[in-house]
C-alpha cells in the first residue's frame, strides 16, 4: 500500500528511483511519481496507473540528478489521478514530498491552509504537508521538526527542498520507514526489499523520529529535535529472494518454495536434538507462563486464517482457552485484557494498521504481548516483547501463500511450548515434532501432483461467477483462505463456510453445474462433510475436493480430487491449502489477471 524511495548519492537517479519502484509494485498503487532535484531545481514528474508510464515520461522528459524521491500511490485521498500522485509539491514549488498514510485532521489543516490563502492543487492530505513546510523557514530538518506536532493520524514522509540539493529528509508516524546505509549513498525506503540489492545494512526510523539523510551520513533526531543513536542492523535476506528466479509470477515462485520455507521454520525451533520445541527465544519468564490463563490471536486477512486454525491447535495442546479476532474488530469491541492474557499478534509483514494498533491496546491492558512475523526488525517485531520469526522469506506476491504456511508451522511449535511449560508434554508431542520434521515433503508431494488434475478444476473454476469453499473443524479456516485465494486474484465471487452451516442459507444459491470446493482430508468430521457434499450434489453442484489420494469415499463424491498426502489432523491445514492456492492461482492466469499485483489490493495495509 504506496511505496516509498529515496536516494542520495553519486548515481543518476532516476534510474534508481524507477528501480526501486519496481521493487515496490507489488504493494500495490494507482499511480506513481518522482521528484529529481538539480542545482536549483526540484522536477515533477507523475504519472496515473502502472509505472511503466512513469517510465515513459521518463524517457521522453530526461532529467538529471543525483538526489532524488519516488513514490507508487494506492489512493486514499483524492481519486488516482496525476494531480493526486505524488510527489506533492508547496505552492513556491520549494519543497516536494512523498506520504503513506492518511491524516486525521485532514480537513482542519485544509480549512487552515485555505484561510491563509494558500491555493491548493490536489484533493490529497499529502499536499497539505509540503504546504506547511513550505510555510515555515530554514533548513528543512528544523521545518520537519516544527511541522511533526501539527499532524494527526499515520504518516511515513520522505521531502526534499529546492535549497538543499544533497538532502532528503525522512519521518514517521505509523507506517515504517527504513535508511538503507551504503558507501557514499544513502537510501530511504517504506520497505526493504526495494533497497536490499543496494545494502543490507540498514537503520530502522521508530515513530516520531526523523532522519536528515546526505550521501556521506544520516543524523536521526526525536520528536524533540534531540539526537538518536542507534546501532546500524545487518539483514539476512539477500537480493536474489526478492526475483521471480525463472518462475512466471511470484506467487508461483512462493507456492512452489514453501517446502524449504516450512523446513527452515520448523528448524528454527526444534531443539539441537530436535526432539523438544525450543522458544527460549520467546522470552517468556516463569512468573509470566505460570499467570497465563487465556489467549487471545488478532490478525487480519489470510493471517486471520492461520489464527483460526491455531485456535483449534492452541487450545487442544494447551487446554488455554483461545479466541479470535479480526484485529480492525478487536481494537474497538473493548476486550477483557489483563496479565492473565497472551495476546498474539499475527502478521506477515509486520506493518498491518489494525493489528498494530490491536496490539498496542493490549499491551496498554497488560497483557503479555507476542508476534508471529515474517519481517524481522518490522512495527510488530519491535512493538512485542516475544517474537516468533516465520522464516518464509521476503513475500512478494499480494496472495500470501509461504507466509501462512509457516505462520501455521510457528503457531503449532508455540503451542507445542505452552504445553511443555504446563507439564502436559506426552506422546503426543513427540508424534507432532515427528511429523512436523516430515511436512515439507508432504508439501513436496502436493507440488509434484500431475498438472493435469489442475486443468479440469481450472476449466470448472474459470468459467463460474459464484462458488462455494467448505470444511469442518479446523479445516474450516482452509475453507476461507482457498476462497480468499481465489476471490482476491481471479475475481471470481467465492465464499468459505463451515460445510454444517450451509444448510441455514447459502444451499440456496446450489443450482446446476455450481461449483463447490471442499476440503475433505481425514479428519473426525469427514463422514459429516461427506453428508453435507451430498446435499449440495444432490441440487446439481459440481464437488471438487482436496483430500487423501485413498479416500474412495471422497472420489466416490466428487468430479475431481486434487491429492494430499496423509498427514496428522493437526497439520492438515498446511498440507490442504496448497492445492487450493494451486488452483487460484491456475484459474487467474486462465483468466488473464495480474497473479502479484490485483487490482485494488496493497501487500501491507499500513492505513486502517
Ligand atoms: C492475503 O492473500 C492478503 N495478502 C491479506 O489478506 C493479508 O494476509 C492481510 O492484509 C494481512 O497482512 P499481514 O499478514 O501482513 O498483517
Amino acid at each position: 500500500m504506496c511505496g516509498i524511495i529515496g536516494y542520495v548519492g553519486t548515481d543518476e537517479v532516476v534510474p534508481v528511483i524507477l528501480d526501486g519502484l519496481g521493487r515496490l509494485e507489488y504493494r500495490g498503487y494507482d499511480s506513481a511519481g518522482m521528484a529529481v532535484l538539480g542545482a536549483d531545481s526540484i522536477r515533477i514528474l507523475r504519472a496515473e496507473g502502472k509505472l511503466r508510464n512513469l517510465e515513459q515520461r521518463a524517457y521522453h522528459e530526461p532529467m538529471h540528478g543525483t538526489t532524488g524521491i519516488g513514490h507508487t500511490r494506492w489512493a486514499t485521498h483524492g481519486a488516482p489521478t496525476e494531480a493526486n500522485a505524488h510527489p506533492q509539491v508547496d505552492a513556491s514549488g520549494d519543497i516536494a514530498v512523498v506520504h503513506n498514510g492518511i491524516l486525521e485532521n485532514y480537513a482542519g489543516l485544509r480549512r487552515e491552509l485555505l484561510q491563509d490563502g494558500v491555493e491548493l492543487a490536489s484533493d490529497t492530505d499529502t499536499e497539505l504537508i509540503a504546504q506547511l513546510l513550505g510555510r515555515e523557514s530554514g533548513p528543512l530538518g528544523e521545518r520537519v521538526l516544527r511541522v511533526m506536532p501539527l499532524l494527526v493520524g499515520q504518516y511515513a514522509v520522505v521531502a526534499v527542498c529546492r535549497s538543499e540539493p544533497d538532502t532528503v529528509v525522512a519521518f514517521r508516524q505509523g507506517p515504517p520507514l527504513v535508511v538503507g546505509i551504503g558507501e557514499g549513498e544513502n537510501t530511504v525506503a517504506s520497505d526493504v526489499t526495494a533497497l536490499l540489492h543496494r545494502t543490507r545494512k540498514v537503520l530502522y526510523l521508530e515513530n516520531g523520529e526523523f532522519a536528515v539523510v546526505r550521501a556521506d551520513g544520516v543524523e536521526l533526531r526525536d520528536a524533540a529535535g534531540a539526537p538518536v543513536e542507534r546501532e546500524v542492523e545487518t539483514l539476512d535476506w539477500d537480493a536474489g529472494r526478492v526475483e521471480k528466479g525463472g518462475y512466471r509470477h511470484f506467487m508461483l515462485k512462493e507456492i512452489f518454495e514453501q517446502p524449504d520455507a516450512i523446513r527452515n521454520t520448523v528448524r528454527a525451533y526444534l531443539d539441537a536434538d530436535r526432539s523438544g520445541v525450543n522458544l527460549d527465544g520467546l522470552g517468556f519468564s516463569t512468573e509470566q507462563l505460570g499467570k497465563l490463563r487465556r489467549i487471545h490471536l488478532v490478525a487480519c486477512g489470510t493471517s486471520w486464517h492461520s489464527c483460526l486454525v491455531a485456535k483449534f491447535i492452541l487450545e487442544r495442546l494447551t487446554g488455554l482457552p483461545t479466541e479470535v479476532d479480526y484485529a480492525s474488530e478487536y481494537r474497538y469491541r473493548d476486550p477483557l485484557l489483563g496479565d492473565d492474557l497472551l495476546l498474539i499478534g499475527v502478521t506477515q509483514s509486520g506493518e498491518t494498521a489494525d493489528t498494530l494498533a490491536a496490539m498496542e491496546l493490549a499491551v496498554r491492558g497488560g497483557a503479555l504481548l507476542a508476534t508471529v512475523c515474517n519481517v524481522r526488525g518490522s512495527s510488530s517485531w519491535r512493538l512485542a516483547t516475544s517474537r516468533m520469526l516465520t522464516q518464509a522469506g521476503p513475500e512478494i506476491g499480494v496472495a500470501s501463500t509461504k507466509a501462512f504456511t509457516t505462520q501455521l508451522v510457528a503457531l503449532v511449535a508455540l503451542a507445542l511450548a505452552l504445553r511443555a511449560s504446563r507439564g502436559l508434554a506426552d506422546e503426543l508431542d513427540r508424534k507432532l515434532i515427528t511429523d512436523l520434521q516430515r511436512l515439507p515433503m508432504a508439501v513436496e508431494e502436493v507440488l509434484r501432483t500431475d498438472r493435469a488434475f489442475y486443468r479440469l478444476g481450472t476449466d470448472i473454476l474459470s468459467e463460474a461467477t459464484d462458488t462455494l469453499y467448505l470444511g469442518r473443524g479446523i479445516l474450516y479456516p482452509i475453507a476461507l483462505e482457498g476462497a480468499l485465494k481465489l476471490k482476491e486474484i481471479s475475481y471470481i465471487h467465492a465464499e468459505g463456510y463451515p460445510a454444517g452451516e450451509m444448510k441455514h442459507g447459502p444451499i440456496a444459491l446450489v443450482t446446476d453445474g455450481f461449483p463447490v470446493v471442499a476440503v475433505a482430508t481425514a479428519t473426525a468430521t469427514r463422514d459429516k462433510l461427506l453428508g453435507n457434499l451430498m446435499e449440495v450434489k444432490a441440487r446439481g453442484a459440481t464437488v471438487l475436493a482436496v483430500a487423501e489420494s485413498d479416500a474412495d469415499d471422497v472420489a466416490e463424491v466428487a468430479e475431481l480430487v486434487l491429492p494430499v498426502p496423509a498427514v496428522h489432523p493437526l497439520l492438515q491445514p498446511v498440507v490442504a491449502v496448497v492445492p487450493l492456492q494451486l488452483l487460484a492461482y491456475n484459474v487467474a492466469v486462465e483468466l488473464g489477471h495480474d497473479v502479484d499485483q490485483p487490482r485494488n489490493l496493497a501487500k501491507s495495509v499500513t492505513v486502517e
